[in-house]
């Protein structure tokens, strides 16, 4: 039976889609070494640099002489404590709803949601490009999954008309998309939820921290966050950590922590994550430059690129893809990369569509003016 397994990863990698771990050592966030040389690292989500601001490990470790270090139980025995409740109170404020839920993980949140709300009478209409959680929650919750192409909202409003006899309508989107950086037009699928009555989910995980005047996420602006239903974010991307939370009216988060199996049947975050998320949503709120900062760095990335000639859309978020297409040739890029110790993995099937190999750029607050300049060289390089 082994070899069975052993075959089927023989084969990954005769497709060029076998992935393999590599462990990082002295990781200061957007540097690390790996087999004994420096790396310049231009891949992580900690897109703030907020996984060691002074502030935010600072409560940590506060946290931690408090709490130790786990919760010890599920949210629903002994895992709720006081830091749970302050964060959840911070993510009212920050999100604009009337109440919030934390999760042990992004992933978890998203399968809550889904298996919670959906049923086997019911639809769930998602846009192509969404996130694995996403799409395995719509598995899990038996209701039927309609898909529209990225962005089509004529291909949406279609399928939204098409279910008018389901019991229920879940409409789902994520805010930036993970692996474009691309974004939803939040204000057409607002409409789109009003006329067809449906329940309104977007994933804003690489929106929190990132977007919105005050770095609140996708959902900041034009009230929309008052017309989404649900509100779901992760404490892994701009705010350092880990773990996830839905925002929503108190009846929906009521219903997660009696229905989401994944919040119901997991251990709680532990504590310490609680409180370094907290103080990074005070960060991002109390220190506006460190969103100023990434944007200038994202521009000024995307300008040294694109005037080597590669082709990367105007920046909307902090994910700037370069598309290669062959999944081959995206390996051969990361390893010229590699070797002069820029480490962008390849993103390949099944994080993106078979043939859809891409680069995907990340920038960070953390980032500096060499670390671009490396950057912009180790491409150069590329092109000759
Ligand atoms: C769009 C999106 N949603 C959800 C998740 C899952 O979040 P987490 O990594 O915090 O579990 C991710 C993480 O990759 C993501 O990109």
């Amino acid at each position: 039976m082994k070899s069975e397994y052993q075959k089927e990863l023989q084969d990954l990698q005769a497709k060029n889609l076998y992935r393999k771990l590599r462990v990082l050592e002295d990781h200061e966030g957007t540097h690390a070494a790996f087999e004994g040389r420096d790396l310049l690292l231009f891949c992580s989500n900690d897109y703030l640099g907020l996984s060691r601001h002074p502030r935010v490990v600072r409560a940590a470790q506060k946290a931690l002489k408090v709490h130790g270090v786990g919760a010890g139980a599920a949210r629903l025995i002994s895992g709720t404590t006081s830091a749970h409740a302050a964060l959840e109170k911070k993510l009212v404020e920050t999100k604009g709803k009337e109440s919030a839920l934390v999760f042990a993980a992004g992933f978890l949140a998203n399968l809550g949601i889904l298996t919670a709300f959906a049923g086997e009478e019911d639809v769930i209409i998602m846009d192509k490009l969404c996130h694995a959680s996403l799409v395995d929650g719509a598995r899990l919750s038996k209701a039927e999954l309609r898909v529209f192409p990225h962005k089509n909202y004529k291909k949406c409003e279609d399928l939204l008309r098409g279910s008018r006899n389901a019991r229920r309508r879940i409409l789902v989107t994520e805010t930036v998309f993970s692996m474009d950086g691309d974004l939803a037009n939040l204000k057409e699928l607002v409409r789109l939820k009003k006329k067809y009555d449906a329940l309104f989910v977007v994933d804003d995980a690489h929106g929190t921290g990132v977007l919105g005047k005050h770095g609140r996420g996708a959902t900041e602006e034009g009230n929309l966050s008052k017309q989404i239903d649900i509100i779901m974010g992760t404490l892994s991307k701009a705010l350092g950590g880990l773990g996830g939370f839905v925002a929503a009216d108190k009846v929906l988060t009521e219903h997660l922590v009696n229905f989401a199996r994944p919040f119901i049947f997991a251990t709680a975050l532990p504590p310490i994550l609680c409180e370094a998320a907290r103080e990074a949503l005070c960060v991002i709120e109390e220190e506006p430059f460190l969103r100023k900062k990434l944007w200038a760095n994202i521009h000024e990335v995307h300008l040294g690129l694109t005037e080597l000639g590669f082709l990367i859309p105007t920046p909307e978020s902090a994910i700037l893809p370069i598309m290669v297409g062959d999944e081959g040739k995206a390996m051969e890029l990361f390893n010229k990369l590699l070797a002069q110790g820029i480490f962008i993995p390849a993103v390949r099937y099944p994080t993106v569509p078979k043939g859809k190999a891409r680069l995907r750029v990340t920038v960070s607050t953390a980032h500096t003016k060499e670390d671009i300049q490396k950057l912009i060289r180790g491409f150069k390089n590329l092109r000759r």
